[in-house]
């Protein structure tokens, strides 16, 4: 595996990417303006990044990483992604995405609406419970004592060793947390969601980022409720 392919390069998107290019994999950027418009973080990312449309970074990825706002999941190719580990990075905001009657009555979670649009792809839900500023800082060398570990759910076990190896090479441990199905567990509003990156600070954003182990991560993904 050694291109990684991104549907949205924003603020997670782009931090994805930095991360990748520091590990060595080359990237592909696309968001919804245009290749032109991701010119100055090419240029900040060097040699190992190119940008393209949504559909051709789909074709080009490896590993394929969605993240844009959730109400435009729509716009995600679904046939080059066919057979491909896609990471969905996606939150689901009403005030923000409009309303999803499903996601609301928690019959369905976001990663699996994803799912349901890319039926031949194997998505795997990670990165999504991570303030972007601590994404990028909290990075370690496998085996450091202050690794920090992210949620990752799916229904495919071999997309998620993929993800796992891919989150190792980044810097990162994974706690499995089950099938898309048990992706509530880290959504928004949940006891591991941003605050436990941030020492327990409740306004997380204000916070540079505080390691959080697997550990620490595994109880708080049991002590979810709904
Ligand atoms: N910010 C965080 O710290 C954070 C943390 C965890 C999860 N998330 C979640 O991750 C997702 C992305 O968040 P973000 O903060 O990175 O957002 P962002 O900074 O606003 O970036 C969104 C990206 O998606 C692209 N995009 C929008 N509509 C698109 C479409 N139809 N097709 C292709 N690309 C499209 C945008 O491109 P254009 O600008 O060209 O439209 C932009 O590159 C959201 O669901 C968010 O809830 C965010």
């Amino acid at each position: 595996m050694t291109t990684i392919a991104f549907i949205g390069s924003g603020h997670i998107g782009g931090t994805v990417a930095r991360l990748s290019v520091e590990a060595g994999y080359d990237v592909v950027l696309s968001n919804s303006r245009g290749p032109e418009t991701l010119k100055d973080l090419v240029d900040e990312l060097g040699p190992k990044a190119r940008a393209a449309t949504p559909a051709e970074a789909a074709e080009a990825g490896d590993l394929v990483v969605v993240s844009i706002p959730l109400r435009a999941y729509r716009d995600v190719p679904v046939e080059p992604l066919a057979g491909k580990p896609v990471i969905d990075t996606n939150n689901y905001y009403s005030q923000r995405d409009g309303d999803f009657p499903r996601l609301d009555d928690g019959s369905l979670t976001s990663s699996e609406l994803l799912q349901q649009h890319l039926p031949a792809s194997r998505v795997v839900k990670v990165f999504n419970n991570i303030f972007f500023v601590h994404l990028r800082a909290l990075p370690r060398p496998s085996g450091a004592p202050d690794r920090t570990a992210l949620p990752i759910a799916g229904d495919d076990a071999a997309a998620k060793e993929t993800v796992t190896a891919f989150l190792d090479a980044i810097g990162y441990d994974a706690v499995d947390a089950g099938p898309l199905a048990q992706g509530w567990r880290f959504q928004p509003g949940t006891p591991v969601y941003g605050n436990a990156y941030a020492g327990d600070d409740p306004n997380f954003a204000q916070s540079p980022g505080v390691p959080a182990g697997t550990e620490k991560i595994r109880t708080a993904l049991d002590a979810a409720r709904r």
